[in-house]
């Protein structure tokens, strides 16, 4: 199939083959419409015209969101489980969690062996599960962070393929539900003092639309729908290395601080890929820009494609954060993480956090004397999720010999 050949190209090149904003395609066997740019996004947004339930496969459920996820409800439904997140990323929260983060990458840094390269990847994914998990206030002893730090990659990395990298996400995702779950079941019974107000207890805590509690599993489900996103951001960091590497005169205006930091990790999330696109099935019957919606057909909203269109972004190829230095971010234009308001609809409600964390780790990185030894730097765009081949190997300075 064609999305599986060329991923995140799929989408844009239909559109240049047709030369509309609207293509039809099918998606396992399934007819679809893929729709781009800020007014599609909201049409797609538009409760009345796109459904999260039934739209999204089982084996992206069982590997990177989980069964019952909040991404898959609508309505009111949606809007209570919804309320859990947008509780737990505040301004105070957020900074809570960069601080347990860089504390993390500190130790991460300060115990690279000498004269060993590092896969920045690794490194960061393993930092922000140790940093995470204490924000979290859910219990992983330090010599259990490397092994949760891989489960939770794995999830993210599987999703989108057959093969081991899937069965290896299942796996990883069934073995934390499990373990999560328990956890939920011992504070619940106060046999586990964690932090109130921390993630653990407040998803044990949650009540939904029908004000019953959680049950465990789904409470698992939704705590990892918190901690392991959070650690994909290990992505953008191996990103923000390649970015350094390729384009070194942004290290001196992100050592400076202030507001380029947070023009830089924008400019991240815009220019490399990550979510290729949204999945919704239409309500009813509908109209799209003259074109025909059928009643349960798929409709796919391009996120790659969006952040990538050169009516929205001069010189879309570029990489260049000093766009978004003095841009006011429009709700429907950087789609990166899901567009329109994070409280009524879909939108990723850990930009926040995202922006947050890579402000703090790209800075760190630039301050970071360090070499680049030769290695596959390519992204594929036809794997999903991208990365570099190499996920970005450096010598620390203190560890050259
Ligand atoms: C939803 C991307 C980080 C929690 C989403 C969506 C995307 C996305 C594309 C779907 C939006 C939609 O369906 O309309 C990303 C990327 C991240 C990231 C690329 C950075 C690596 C985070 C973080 C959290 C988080 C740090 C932690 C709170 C969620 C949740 C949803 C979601 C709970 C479901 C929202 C809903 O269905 O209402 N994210 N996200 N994400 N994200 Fe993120």
């Amino acid at each position: 199939m064609r999305l599986l050949m060329e991923g995140y190209a799929w989408l844009p090149g239909l559109r240049r083959s047709t030369g509309s904003d609207v293509v039809r395609t099918r998606v396992m066997g399934q007819p679809a419409l893929g729709l781009c740019g800020p007014e599609a996004a909201q049409f797609f947004y538009d409760e009345k015209h796109v459904q999260r339930h039934g739209a999204i496969p089982g084996p992206v459920l069982s590997t990177l969101f989980g069964h019952g996820a909040v991404h898959t409800l609508d309505g009111d439904a949606h809007r209570q489980r919804k309320s859990l997140f947008l509780s737990l990323v505040t301004r105070e929260s957020t900074a809570s969690l960069v601080s347990c983060v860089a504390a993390a990458w500190e130790d991460t840094v300060v115990g690279w062996p000498e004269g060993r390269e590092v896969v920045l990847f690794d490194e960061a994914s393993r930092a922000l599960t140790a940093g995470v998990r204490r924000w979290a206030g859910i219990p992983v002893e330090t010599h259990e962070v490397a092994a949760l730090a891989a489960d939770l990659v794995a999830m993210v990395d599987g999703f989108a393929t057959a093969g081991p990298r899937h069965w290896r996400a299942r796996k990883a995702r069934k073995r934390r539900e499990a373990w999560l779950a328990a956890l939920v079941r011992q504070v619940r019974d106060n046999e586990l003092g964690t932090p109130q107000g921390a993630a653990l207890d407040v998803v044990a805590r949650h009540r939904d639309a029908d004000g019953e509690l959680l049950d465990p599993h789904t409470a698992a489900v939704e705590l990892l729908n918190v901690i392991r996103p959070t650690v994909a951001v290990c992505w953008f960091v191996a990103y923000a290395g390649h970015a350094l590497h390729r384009w070194p005169q942004h290290r001196e205006p992100l050592r400076a601080g202030g507001d380029f930091a947070v023009a830089f990790a924008h400019e991240l999330r815009r220019f490399y890929p990550f979510a290729p696109f949204l999945g919704g099935r239409a309500t009813h019957d509908l109209t799209w820009q003259g074109e025909h919606v059928p009643e349960g057909s798929l409709v796919l909203l391009d996120l790659y494609g969006q952040n990538h269109d050169s009516r929205l972004w001069t010189d879309p190829y570029r990489f260049d954060p000093q766009r978004f230095v003095d841009r006011e971010i429009g709700a429907w234009d950087l789609v990166p993480q899901g567009a329109g308001d994070p409280h009524t609809g879909h939108r990723c409600p850990g930009e926040p956090f995202t922006v947050a964390l890579l402000a703090e780790l790209s800075t760190r990185l630039a301050g970071l004397d360090h070499d680049v030894p030769d290695q596959d730097l390519t992204i594929s765009l036809s794997r999903i999720p991208a990365r570099p081949r190499s996920g970005f190997r450096l010598i620390p300075a203190t560890a050259r010999q």
